[in-house]
């Protein structure tokens, strides 16, 4: 065992951010590391594993550990190792769990034991390597503590011998929680129009699988985990273990339950149908995986990843601006896209106080429907006539930027680019090639078509004044094949996808640093940690029913923070299902994200653009606070443990500074003349004054302009919400 040098010149190094660090006994190969509210330990157990040794609230540096010894084998079928929490486990000498890694030797041999080597450690970053006893196979792993309460960890596979070896899992870590038998998993589940179910179930002995094996992130299940304790933790108080992976990728999230009671979490690249070689000299990085612990529920919880998210993973870290309030012509025009329609649109959308105006799918090629154009990235002469530079010109005349919906991935078979290159489209030779949306993909992972990909939409971008691409994907992978390159490497399509995916953003981005993307895949099928380095917001879901949105969002924000949100709102009925909700709810719904209209404006009453300008008016005074401050979900609009039954939600944010916040309150389906329940508030300063404003007063009889925090929270606000569909908000200013 060594160490470098810095190593054991410093006990603790802080880091620039004064609340993360990493504390290091050098007497005993145990390393600290501080990242917010949490602590997480680990050290160099008696058989050179590395074992976790506490993942749990801050301890303070001082704290000693004992070494970590490798716990002793339960009885012949269950070894040490198996009982053992160790940060990364190779599969090798019985695991019979998940492996973090898994390889294959060319000379048949399938087994790791991977000991410690050394560590090097900066301000940021602790870095151990460790290999394996036999082979010249090295795995560094990585662990970057946030101040904001998160840990990355990832992993670098390298080999170092004369053979080329194949990499069959590859996990980002192991996450160790303490034994206990009483765990709860949250999850996020779904389908499209229906994406973040929040799910909530029992730990048990076992495997519980959270996974997307269809080439992106999926609608099905979001790569993000929380862990409590059953019948302790709830919204506002108890222990959670959360985490999230930042892979736009197939991926794999596996919480197990072993037979001593204990619950590992592995996660990183999905192994199914994965190989990946690497020959002498080459290396494999994992995906980062991201956690973090709280003492305060699952409200905090979120809270933590949003202030995480936004401080050290979206492309305008450390501070994001607020997001514009936009205009969408989606759900308004679909493709039936031209230039007066639209300008017409933009016109009546300024009025408003919108300030994005976004032409979505329709606008290229022969794209009049859905069969057609994917692939053609020209301006469509017939709709217009004079390119887009008209539409922009008069855009930017009424003080909007400019927006367009790209979907760079695809192809329909019925393009020009089809007819030209049907090799670049992911397919098995001789094989068909199964169309989703009349859709294939086009191969990202080839040098060509990632090139080609890139060179359109650097010249849509340089020749068109665009501050904003809404960047599309409709469909997840069939046919993964990849037969330009030699058959050992054909499986590498599941990575080299992706890095060229992220490479083509960051490129855009740095040759247009005032370029925005959202991440959209027919709704919210390509949300996570990955993706967000490069996009400013996502789209959660197609549907834009405002009572399912409230259910979606809710779930949405146990993950990701409320300024990625956008949220429109839309015609009525609702195309989804046909449910007609009054424009106020669905502005007040759409207004707890990032506020977007997608409505066809030409069919507007006056009194409906009276309603939206007020409502626009009023977001724009309370956006900072929603986007960027912490959020308090105070009553859930699907939890019957909130004793809402779902008839009523609310939701409170805070600004960071704690001199601003706003409430929204939702009655959906009112009973037996129930009244509003009381909204008891949260998060403010008990000896702070604040004073109240009200969007519609009536709603809110007797409310004191001016109230002290204690007030607020204990005795609350009563609101006079009636009917179905009833809804309000109250901005609130600390004035002492
Ligand atoms: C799916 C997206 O989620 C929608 O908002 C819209 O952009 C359509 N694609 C366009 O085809």
């Amino acid at each position: 065992m060594r160490h470098t040098a810095p190593l054991l010149l410093a006990a603790t190094l802080a880091s620039a951010h004064a609340q993360s660090s990493i504390h290091f006994d050098p007497t005993q190969h145990v390393w600290n590391l501080s990242a917010g509210a949490m602590s997480y330990v680990l050290g160099v157990n008696d058989h050179q594993a590395l074992q976790t040794i506490y993942w749990g609230a801050r301890l303070h540096p001082s704290a000693t550990f004992p070494q970590p010894r490798q716990l002793p084998e339960a009885a012949s079928f269950d070894p040490g190792i198996a009982s053992t929490p160790l940060e990364y486990p190779g599969w090798g000498g019985g695991l019979p769990y998940e492996p973090a890694l898994k390889i294959s030797f060319l000379d048949g041999n399938r087994s790791l034991q991977l000991e410690f080597v050394d560590a090097k450690v900066t301000a940021d970053e602790l870095e151990i390597t460790t290999k394996d006893a036999l082979a010249p196979v090295f795995v560094h792993l990585h662990y970057h503590p946030y101040p904001e309460g998160v840990l990355a960890r990832w992993s670098t596979i390298e080999n170092r011998g004369k053979d080329t070896i194949t990499v069959e899992q590859a996990g980002s870590a192991t996450w160790n929680l303490p034994a206990n038998r009483n765990y709860e998993l949250s999850s996020l589940t779904g389908r499209w129009g229906a994406e973040w179910q929040l799910e909530t179930e029992a730990l048990h002995p076992g495997i519980n699988v959270l996974e997307s094996r269809r080439g992106s992130t999926s609608h099905q299940s979001n790569p993000w985990f929380a862990i409590a304790t059953r019948g302790e933790t709830t919204e506002t108080s108890g222990p959670v273990w959360f985490g999230e992976l930042g892979w736009s990728g197939s991926w794999r999230i596996s919480v197990e339950q072993t037979h001593a009671d204990r619950v590992r979490i592995t996660g990183g690249y999905n192994p199914f149908d994965f190989a990946y070689p690497l020959a002498p000299g080459q290396s494999l990085e994992t995906p980062k995986f991201y956690a973090g612990y709280t003492t305060s529920g699952h409200g905090e919880a979120s809270r933590i990843l949003h202030r995480f998210q936004r401080a050290e993973i979206l492309p305008q870290r450390p501070s994001p601006k607020p997001r514009p309030v936009i205009f969408n012509s989606w759900e308004a025009t679909e493709f039936n896209v031209d230039e007066a329609g639209q300008i017409a649109l933009a016109e009546k959308a300024a009025t408003l106080g919108v300030e994005r105006m976004v032409i979505d799918d329709g606008w290229f090629g022969q794209r009049n429907t859905d069969h057609a154009g994917l692939g053609d990235w020209y301006v469509n002469p017939q709709k217009f006539p004079h390119g887009l530079k008209p539409v922009i010109d008069r855009v930017h005349a009424l003080g909007m930027d400019f927006g367009i919906w790209v979907e760079p991935e695809m192809v329909n078979p019925d393009s020009d680019l089809y007819r030209k290159h049907p090799d670049w489209a992911m397919n098995f030779p001789g094989r068909p090639r199964t169309e989703a949306r009349n859709q294939l993909l086009l191969n990202l992972a080839r040098p060509d078509v990632r090139q080609y990909v890139f060179n359109w939409l650097d010249k849509l971008v340089s020749e068109n004044d665009i501050a904003f691409l809404k960047w599309d994907y409709n469909r997840n992978w069939s046919e993964p094949g990849w037969d330009a390159v030699p058959l050992p490497q054909q499986k590498e399509i599941y990575v080299k996808y992706v890095d060229n995916l992220y490479s083509i953003l960051a490129d855009l981005r740095k040759k247009h640093p005032q370029l925005e993307i959202e991440s959209c895949s027919g709704g919210g099928g390509r949300v996570d940690l990955g993706i967000l380095r490069y996009t400013d917001e996502v789209w959660p879901s197609d549907n834009t029913d405002a009572l399912d949105r409230l259910v979606i969002q809710d779930g949405f924000t146990h993950a990701y923070s409320p300024n990625l949100m956008m949220a429109w709102v839309t015609d009525v009925p609702n195309f989804l299902d046909r449910r007609s909700i009054p424009l106020d709810f669905r502005f007040l719904v759409a207004m707890s994200g990032s506020l977007g209209i997608g409505n066809n404006l030409n069919k507007w009453t006056p009194e409906d653009f009276a309603t939206a300008t007020r409502m626009v008016a009023f977001y724009k005074q309370i956006r900072p606070t929603v986007q960027l401050g912490d959020l308090h979900r105070l009553s859930s609009p699907r939890n019957p443990k909130d004793n809402t039954d779902s008839e009523t939600s609310a939701l409170q944010y805070v600004s960071t500074d704690g001199a601003t916040s706003v409430v929204f309150a939702y009655l959906h389906s009112q009973h037996f003349g129930r009244p509003f329940p009381t909204v008891h508030l949260q998060g403010l300063d008990p000896a702070a004054t604040y004073r109240l404003t009200p969007l519609d007063p009536d709603k809110a009889p007797g409310l004191a302009t001016e109230r002290n925090g204690s007030q607020l929270m204990g005795q609350g606000i009563d609101l006079a919400l009636r009917g179905d569909y009833d809804a309000t908000a109250i901005r609130l200013e600390r004035t002492r």
